[in-house]
């Protein structure tokens, strides 16, 4: 399983593009299309925001779990795309389970970050907290929806009345006539029909032939709506935990679990960022790290690795291996910083707390290495075919502290956004 261990965008989709090389499933399990995740393949690059990042492989699977919110005019615009360029991709599964994105769902989501003010949190704006709430409130359409043209125009025609009046109790207006809606979506049920399926009963076939099945995390662990930044997070249980409720399979099934860490901090969205640099190294990391979002190009913000964050992680996760992404970022920089606790009130805090006020007041406590020299992309080639020894020893020491910090071992390091420059360890 990969997870993001931060605040999403850690290089999660690199990670599991390589490692998808040796799975024999990828499912996703959670989130929607708010997801953004970059893969570099030789002179190519591919964003997905539905797409397992394992769909590059072709004669491979990839599933889309019960536990994601699914816009059908993003997945059918997504696999078009595919098609257009002509790549071939890996067998598509969708849970019949999973839940649909519905046009009122983005209205809505527009919406209610407006009335939000301070505690709106910057949302991408693709439905998903309210595609989720309808979820839980039991007021959803699922995916076998769109197969059943009754069963679909039952819900719509209790569901689309109230959606308008709420709509309009929020300042905005939609319509679309109850039939159209039945019609469109209906007519997307049919596109997809081929795909659509029991998908827990497909994984379980899988691992009884003892296949090898790679769960993608999207978001990260403090953006999970239990165990994330509070309200400024996102709608889903984006720890590993989330795996099981949404593909519909027991915790037994979990082996390795790799904790996706970005070389330093970035952040997409409201809310308390204890080791934000609102400066020129901050600046610098944005830049040198093309830290625009991939789902709305806004700029993420930037600042030092935080190991207070980082080990919370590992904790709600059980972690068992770490992937340190974006370490070519930080190369050239004569000081770099890691946070490895924070001063609230001149007492010292080893656990992200969860007010919000609490955390907003907290300062980190840093401590500084020296960095290392500014590697050109011919020698991190290099050093990738030789190995972990021919890495500079400044980086050598940065890992080295991650891994004793966290008593986790680092087993993978990307050097790069190319899916070659890897470097197992
Ligand atoms: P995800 O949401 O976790 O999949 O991450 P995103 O794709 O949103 O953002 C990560 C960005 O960093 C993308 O542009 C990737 O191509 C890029 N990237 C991933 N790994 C590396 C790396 O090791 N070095 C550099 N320089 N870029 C990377
Ligand atoms: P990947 O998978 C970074 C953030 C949004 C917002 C909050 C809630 O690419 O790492 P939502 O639209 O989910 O209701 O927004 O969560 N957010 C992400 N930030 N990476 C992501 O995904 C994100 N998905 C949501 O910016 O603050
Ligand atoms: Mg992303």
């Amino acid at each position: 399983m990969i997870i993001g261990t931060q605040w999403g965008d850690e290089g999660k989709g690199k990670i599991v593009d390589f490692m998808a090389k040796k799975a024999d499933v990828v499912a996703r399990f959670q989130g929607g299309n708010n997801a953004g995740h970059t893969i570099v393949v030789g002179n190519e690059t591919y964003k997905f925001h539905l797409l397992p990042s394992g769909i590059l492989r072709p004669g491979k699977d990839a599933v889309i779990g019960n536990g994601l919110v699914v816009d059908p005019v993003v997945l059918l615009k997504e696999l078009d795309e595919l098609k257009k360029r002509k790549i071939k991709i890996a067998r598509l599964h969708i849970s019949d389970r999973a839940h649909v994105i519905m046009p009122y769902h983005l209205e809505i989501d527009g919406l209610e970050e407006k009335k939000k003010g301070k505690l709106s949190a910057g949302t991408t704006r693709r439905g998903i907290g309210p595609a989720y709430t309808d979820k839980i409130a039991r007021f959803g359409i699922r995916m076998c929806d769109l197969l059943e043209k009754s069963t679909l125009a039952r819900k719509v025609k209790i569901i689309v009345p109230l959606k308008r009046k709420m709509i309009k109790a929020l300042g905005g207006s939609w319509y679309v006539s109850e039939s159209d809606l039945v019609n469109e979506y209906y007519g997307y049920g049919q596109k997809m029909k081929k795909m659509i399926r029991d998908t827990s009963v497909f994984l379980d076939k899988n691992l009884a032939k003892k296949k090898m099945v790679l769960f993608e995390g999207a978001q990260g662990t403090h953006l999970d709506i239990d165990h994330g930044i509070y309200p400024f997070g996102t709608s889903s249980n984006t720890i590993a935990g989330g795996a099981c409720t949404g593909s519909g399979l027991g915790p037994g099934v979990l082996g390795e679990i790799v904790g996706v860490v970005k070389a330093y901090t970035s952040r997409v969205g409201e809310g308390p960022f204890p080791c934000e640099l609102e400066d020129e190294i901050g600046e610098h990391l944005r830049e040198r790290g093309g830290e625009y979002g991939t789902t709305t190009g806004r700029p993420r913000r930037c600042g030092w690795l935080d190991m207070v964050m980082i080990n919370y992680s590992r904790r709600v996760n059980g972690l068992t291996s770490l992937a340190i992404t974006k370490i070519d970022v930080l190369s050239g920089l004569k000081k770099i910083k890691i946070a490895t606790h924070y001063n609230y009130k001149g007492s010292k805090v080893v656990d992200f707390p969860a007010s919000m006020s609490k955390l907003s007041k907290c300062k980190p406590v840093y401590k500084t290495f020296d960095g290392w020299k500014d590697v050109q992309d011919n020698e991190w080639d290099k050093m990738i075919k030789k190995g972990k020894q021919s890495l500079p020893g400044q980086l050598k020491k940065y890992l080295k502290f991650i891994e004793d910090y966290l008593s986790v071992p680092i087993k993978l390091i990307s050097l790069g956004p190319q899916r070659h420059r890897t470097l197992v360890l």
